[in-house]
């Protein structure tokens, strides 16, 4: 199986001014299309052996004496190719900042609380639909050093991995209605008629009653519908 080249006019540059980290992290000349072999279209491949009982549920998956704190949401939807076909056996890892938004990383010194009951990081394969389901906490928004008072919208990152390690993807889901969003220069480096993609929608129909809200986070992989991915 060969794999489209990525239609860039849905996804953001790789060097954006407003978003200083890129100026350093972009590459400054295009980059070089490395042919395809036997290495990279074949394996892994993934199956339901990859992911643990409680690898989905981050709620649960890092308690060492109680629940995390936090607004407890579902966060689900489907990892569809560009044609609408659901794309099955898809391996989905997230990861994100607690509810006071910090993140167990040594690299984070916001002056935050840790939660010990919350490890903030899950895994999930997607069914023969396409879909894909998460337990968490919702995020907090947190400070960073790109400029003067910058908070990053709640968000959670994404990963995607298809049948071999060449289709490897990553982006960062946003929550609906959240005000911080018109000043991230993140969110903003994608393009206009695409950003909003990376918007989950609260959905009544999947909230759990009596346990948790859900927000649905549907992911286009190819296509002109394509969801923005990083560089
Ligand atoms: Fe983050």
């Amino acid at each position: 199986m060969k794999f489209k080249s990525r239609d860039r006019s849905s996804h953001p540059p790789y060097i954006l001014p407003p978003y200083k980290s890129s100026l350093t992290r972009g590459p400054k000349t295009e980059p070089i299309i490395v042919p395809q072999s036997l290495t990279e279209l074949t394996g892994p491949a993934y199956d339901e052996s990859i992911v643990g009982e409680l690898d989905h549920d981050l709620t649960r998956n890092g308690q060492t004496n109680g629940e995390p704190i936090g607004e407890r949401l579902i966060i689900t939807g489907r990892i569809l190719d560009e044609n609408g076909d659901a794309a099955a056996n898809t391996l989905v890892e997230i990861w994100q900042a607690n509810a006071a938004g910090r993140y167990v990383h040594t690299n984070d010194q916001h002056d935050a609380p840790l939660d010990p009951n919350f490890l903030g990081a899950g895994r999930a394969l997607t069914d023969d639909e396409g879909w894909y389901k998460f337990t968490t906490i919702r995020p907090g928004a947190y400070p960073w050093g790109n400029h003067y008072n910058a908070w990053r919208p709640t968000h959670i990152h994404f990963s995607l991995l298809g049948p071999n390690i060449m289709t490897r993807l990553i982006t960062q889901m946003y929550f609906e209605g959240d005000p911080l969003i018109p000043f991230d220069p993140i969110f903003a480096g994608s393009p206009a008629g695409a950003k909003d993609r990376l918007v989950a929608k609260f959905s009544l129909e999947l909230t759990e009653p009596g346990f948790a809200l859900a927000y649905r986070f549907d992911i286009v992989l190819r296509g002109p519908e394509a969801t923005p991915f990083e560089a």
